[in-house]
């Protein structure tokens, strides 16, 4: 047997015990006359004493134990005289009487401590040592409950998990694909799958009713740290629902989750329009932790000879609270240059200091302290606030103000840890316009259903029209990131047909692509909607963290690498010339 315990069970009440522990040397410590090893596992730290005085040979070898030495030790429970609070096992020692050597280890690149002293590359290398630490388990151990969280809720509630195929069909929508050649029909190429919509939707056509998969998804975009090239989600599908029903199941969902992971009872999620989010705070996930709301001011700043504003679409501000006499003009120069970054690109940054000694601002000479005084009104400010203000075209200037917003969020610790503010953002567009690729994108996807309301126009409207158009299609928000997205979904082959023709397909690629959905639509479709949550990334918010990488085991860095397995990789010619790929071809490193 390699043990009796394991490293955080033992306590008081085991003392005089024998007992056997297995595990890894976390810490070896030599006080001349004594030996104490610190001796780590999954669930915890024991520690063990070995006594010169009682086993001069057994002190000896205990000695040269090195760093991460797998090893067994035998011995007896003792009360420990200086106790360590920190520590579950804290009240108590090992006094060891025996000891074996199960597998030696070189000195590991890094320390295996909650602070590792090792940078990220070198921890992705050596995943495994990385994953030894305690930080790294709990979270490991957090997604699996996490994962069987959500299985007993769907559960609960009449969902059943179907698999669905991860060789798929290239489809030209969302992100890129992954592509997989296929050695059995040559010059042809399966794609991993974006998420299983299609496979949902049929599934609801077969009549399934509720389905659930906790599922991976591929996608080839650009990496961020709340994004994974695989990532993994809940994904669900009903038939025979209203928007209301998906928006409760899984406002359910998310409340379940919450309170069984980390003991939070969340109220009512509040809803907000796309168009509210966007004029409010210039994103459609806002992070609702903090306030500093949009306050539109083109009638008061217009008209009174400040060229900049006067020529803007919009002139739009936020308040900050009490930083007026903190900030100094390094900070609003500081502040103002961090916005003229090419990544968020302002022209500019206007700011009103509403002070005890008058009101300062940058545009002073344009305008009275009684103007001035008026825009503080509508913000509503206090002496000591700052209101900072940015003009220009619309969307962008929203987009803008929207990232200032975040980063005095930031600054000014107003995104508290350990605050949760969910939010269900409503009524998206249909259909983007993008003016470089002079065509429509679907805002979700292709499969969603304009508002019933709105299906009269979408089918004789105009080019305008089409602009107009609103999806039953909804987001759920937590503290600025977008936790879930779904929608109610076309189930009417025209209709379907329509939407594929606005996003620019012919009959034929449609038909090429997606008929399999269309023929299905024809034989029966219940009205059905669904949703996916990102798994990776409710694990990341509900610990208060915005990357994801630490709640995934294996996870790729930022330029898709697995650095620990080192793919992607080259593969033999051998195996190109079986899969039909074109062994000649050797790109530019
Ligand atoms: P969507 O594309 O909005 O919807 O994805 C759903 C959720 O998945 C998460 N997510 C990601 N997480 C990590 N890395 C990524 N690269 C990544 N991309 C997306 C987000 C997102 O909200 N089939 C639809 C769902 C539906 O309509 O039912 C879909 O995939 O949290």
């Amino acid at each position: 047997m390699y043990r009796t315990h394991h490293c955080g069970e033992l306590r008081l009440e085991n003392v005089g015990n024998n007992i056997t522990l297995s595990g890894w040397v976390q810490k070896a410590r030599d006080l001349g006359g004594m030996t104490f090893l610190d001796l780590r596992d999954r669930y915890g730290i024991t520690q063990v004493v070995f006594n010169m005085d009682d086993n001069a040979q057994l002190c000896g070898e205990a000695r040269k134990l090195g760093r991460e030495f797998v090893i067994q030790v035998q011995g007896v429970v003792r009360e420990r005289s200086s106790k360590n609070a920190n520590r579950v096992t804290g009240d108590i020692e090992i006094e060891a009487t025996s000891l074996k050597i199960l597998n030696a280890a070189k000195t590991p690149p890094f320390t295996i401590e909650e602070n590792t002293d090792g940078g990220d590359d070198l921890r992705m290398k050596y995943r495994y040592l990385d994953l030894r630490r305690p930080l790294q388990q709990s979270n490991i151990i957090f997604r699996s409950k996490l994962a069987l969280e959500s299985r007993k809720y769907l559960d609960s509630q009449g969902f059943i998990e179907v698999e669905t195929p991860f060789l798929i069909k290239s489809t030209p929508e969302g992100a890129r694909d992954f592509v997989v050649p296929s050695r059995l029909n040559p010059g042809e190429f399966y794609a991993l799958p974006q998420s299983p919509q299609t496979f949902k939707q049929i599934l609801m056509v077969s009549g399934f009713d509720k389905y659930f998969q906790i599922v991976k998804c591929f996608r080839d975009e650009d990496l961020r740290a709340d994004r994974q090239p695989e990532f993994t989600q809940i994904d669900c599908e009903m038939s025979f629902i209203h928007i209301e029903d998906i928006l409760n199941t899984f406002e359910g969902l998310a409340k379940h989750l919450f309170k069984t992971m980390i003991g939070i009872e969340l109220a009512e999620f509040p809803r907000m329009s796309y168009d509210d989010a966007m004029e409010k705070y210039g994103s459609d996930k806002p992070d609702l932790r903090f306030g500093m709301e949009f306050v539109e001011i083109n009638d008061l700043a217009q008209g009174k000879g400040f060229g900049v504003f006067d020529q803007a679409e919009l002139v739009v501000g936020i308040c900050a609270k009490g930083i007026a006499d903190s900030y100094s003009n390094k900070d609003m120069k500081d502040l103002t240059e961090w916005l003229q970054r090419p990544q968020i690109g302002a022209k500019g940054l206007v700011y009103v200091k509403y002070q005890a000694d008058g009101i300062k601002s940058t545009v002073g000479k344009f305008y009275s302290d009684e103007e001035l005084k008026s825009w503080g009104e509508r913000f509503g400010v206090e002496e000591g606030d700052v209101l900072f203000i940015l003009s220009g075209e619309k969307e962008k200037t929203r987009k803008q103000l929207n990232e200032l917003r975040l980063e005095l969020g930031r600054k000014l610790g107003l995104m508290k840890t350990g605050d949760f503010k969910p939010l269900w953002v409503v009524n998206f567009p249909l259909l983007e316009w993008d003016e470089d690729a002079n065509r429509f994108f679907a805002m979700h996807h292709p499969f969603t259903s304009p508002k019933q309301e709105d299906i009269p126009r979408m089918l004789s409207g105009d080019h305008e029209t089409m602009k107009s158009l609103r999806a039953d299609a909804y987001d759920l928000v937590i503290n600025g990131s977008e936790i879930g997205g779904g929608s109610i979904r076309i189930h009417d082959r025209e209709l379907q047909s329509k939407n594929f023709d606005l996003l620019g397909f012919t009959k034929e690629e449609a038909e090429d692509q997606f008929g399999f959905l269309l023929g299905a639509f024809e034989y029966g479709a219940p009205p059905h909607g669904g949703i996916a949550f990102g798994f990776d990334r409710l694990c990341a918010v509900l610990n208060g963290q915005s990357s994801i990488r630490d709640f995934i085991a294996f996870p790729k860095n930022n330029t898709g690498r697995d650095m620990m397995i080192d793919a992607p990789s080259h593969i033999h010619d051998a195996q190109l010339k079986e899969l039909n790929l074109d062994v000649t071809y050797k790109p530019e490193k």
